[in-house]
C-alpha cells in the first residue's frame, strides 16, 4: 500500500467543502496512512475540530499555542514530521498567503516550514477560481514545486455551476496514492489530447472519413494519465476501449472536435493533437439519403478549420503544444513547415514511406522535430512505446 505508514498533514481552510475532509480522513486511515489535521480558525465554522480529531485519532491544531495550557504548537515540528502536506480545501485566501509567504496562522506557518511535498486542492466559486490573481498565485505555487490537485466542475455552494469544486475525497486519495507510488512527474498538469478520425456527413447515411484507428492518441492519453496528468481526450469515432482514468469526449465531425478542443484548451498545460482531422467537409449535408441517378456525381467541399493552427495562434507561454504530421514526400521539410506555421513546441512526423507506420497499425516509426530544429529519429516500435517516447519529451519540457 502506497500510503501505509505515511504521515499526512491535512491543512483545512475555511470553505464549505471542509465537510468532505471527514470522508477523506476515513479513506486515508483505511489506506493505513497516519493523519494529523491543522485548521484555520475559519475552517472550524464549517466542520468541528472534534469531528476531525475523532476521525484522525489525533489532536487537531489551530493556534500557535493551546489556549488552556499555553503550550506551544511547534509548526516546524509538525511540518518536518510530515511525509506530505495536503492543503484541502485550499481557499483563494490561503493560496494567496501561501504564494506570498504570509504566515499569520498556524496553518500557513506549517506550510512555510515544510520540506516535504505539498499538495493543494482548491475549492472556491468559479469566478474566484478564474480570477487572474488566483491563477497567478497557483502558477507561483507550482513554480515552488507545490502540486495542484485540480478542482472539479459542477454545482458550487453559491448555486452557480462551473469549475471550483473541491476534488472528491476518492479523487484526492487516488491522486495521493499515485503521487506516492511514482512521484508522478506530470501530477497537477492538465492535458488535452485529440485522437481518431473525423466523419464529415454527406447525407444521413454517408460520410467522408479516414482509416485512423485512434490508437496513437489513446496510447498518448493513457501514458499522460499514468504520468499523473489530468487528461481530457477528444476522440473521433473509434472502436477502441476508452482509456481508464481519462475524461473522454466523443465527437464525430471536425467542427465538433474544434468546439470540444477550444473549450478545454485554456485550462490545459499540455496539448497533443494527434487526430486525423478531415481537411474538407461537404458544403451542404443532404437531409435525405441521396439517390443514385446520374453516372457522374460530385460533392462540393469546403475547408475545415485547422484545429491545431487555431490553438497554436492562442497558445500562451506556459502551454506546451504538440502536433503530428503525416507525410508521403518531402517529409522533414513539410513537417518543419507545419511546426512553424502552427506554432508548435514539437512535431511528431510519421512517414507513409516507412513500413509499419501510420494508420491502423499497432506500430509506428516517428521522427520528432523541435523548435530549435533538433531532429530525433526513433526506430519502429509499438504505439504504446512511441507514446512513452513522446511523453518523456513532454516531461522534459514541462
Ligand atoms: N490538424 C488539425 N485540424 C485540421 C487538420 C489537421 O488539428 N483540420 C492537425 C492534426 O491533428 C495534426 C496536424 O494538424 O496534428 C497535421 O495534420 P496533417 O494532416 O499532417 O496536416 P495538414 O495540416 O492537414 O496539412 P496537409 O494535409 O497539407 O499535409
Amino acid at each position: 500500500m502506497a500510503l501505509a505508514g505515511k504521515n499526512i498533514v491535512i491543512a483545512v481552510c475555511g470553505s464549505i467543502a471542509a465537510y468532505k475532509i471527514a470522508s477523506l480522513i476515513r479513506l486515508l486511515l483505511k489506506a493505513d496512512a497516519r493523519v494529523n489535521v491543522v485548521m484555520s480558525k475559519e475552517a472550524t465554522a464549517f466542520i468541528t475540530p472534534l469531528t476531525l480529531s475523532t476521525l484522525s485519532k489525533n489532536p487537531v491544531l489551530i493556534d500557535y499555542y493551546q489556549p488552556n495550557t499555553g503550550e506551544w504548537n511547534n509548526h516546524v515540528e509538525i511540518a518536518l514530521n510530515a511525509d506530505y502536506i495536503l492543503v484541502a480545501p485550499a481557499t483563494a485566501n490561503t493560496l494567496a498567503k501561501m504564494a506570498n509567504g504570509f504566515c499569520d496562522n498556524l496553518l500557513t506557518a506549517v506550510y512555510l516550514s515544510a520540506k516535504c511535498p505539498v499538495l493543494f486542492a482548491p475549492a472556491m466559486d468559479l469566478d474566484m477560481w478564474k480570477h487572474p490573481s488566483t491563477q497567478s498565485n497557483i502558477n507561483k505555487l507550482s513554480s515552488y514545486g507545490n502540486i495542484l490537485i485540480p478542482p472539479g466542475k459542477g454545482e458550487l455552494a453559491s448555486g452557480l455551476v462551473g469549475e471550483g469544486r473541491l476534488a472528491e475525497p476518492e479523487e484526492i486519495l487516488d491522486f495521493l496514492v499515485k503521487f506516492s507510488e511514482k512521484g508522478l512527474p506530470l501530477a497537477g498538469k492538465k492535458a488535452l489530447v485529440s485522437a481518431g478520425p473525423t466523419y464529415e456527413a454527406i447525407d444521413p447515411v454517408r460520410f467522408i472519413g479516414n482509416h485512423s484507428s485512434g490508437k496513437m492518441g489513446y496510447a498518448i492519453a493513457t501514458q499522460l494519465e499514468e504520468l499523473g496528468a489530468d487528461v481530457t481526450l477528444v476522440s473521433g469515432p473509434s472502436a477502441l476501449k476508452l482509456p481508464k482514468g481519462v475524461d473522454t469526449i466523443s465527437v464525430t465531425s471536425a467542427a465538433e472536435m474544434l468546439h470540444a478542443c477550444e473549450e478545454h484548451f485554456e485550462a490545459a498545460d499540455i496539448v497533443v493533437m494527434s487526430a486525423a482531422v478531415a481537411d474538407y467537409t461537404p458544403v451542404e449535408v443532404a437531409s435525405q439519403k441521396i439517390k443514385k441517378k446520374e453516372n457522374e456525381f460530385s460533392i462540393e467541399l469546403k475547408k475545415t478549420v485547422d484545429i491545431l493552427a487555431t490553438l497554436g495562434a492562442k497558445k500562451k507561454e506556459n502551454q506546451l503544444l504538440v502536433g503530428f504530421a503525416l507525410e508521403t514526400n518531402n517529409e522533414l521539410e513539410n513537417a518543419k513547415g507545419k511546426l512553424i506555421r502552427k506554432n508548435l513546441d514539437f512535431i511528431v512526423l510519421n512517414s507513409m514511406q516507412d513500413k509499419g507506420a501510420g494508420f491502423a497499425t499497432d506500430t509506428n516509426k516517428v521522427t520528432i522535430i523541435d523548435r530549435s530544429g533538433n531532429t530525433r529519429e526513433f526506430s519502429l516500435k509499438s504505439k504504446e512505446e512511441v507514446a512513452k517516447d513522446i511523453c518523456s519529451i513532454i516531461v522534459s519540457l514541462s
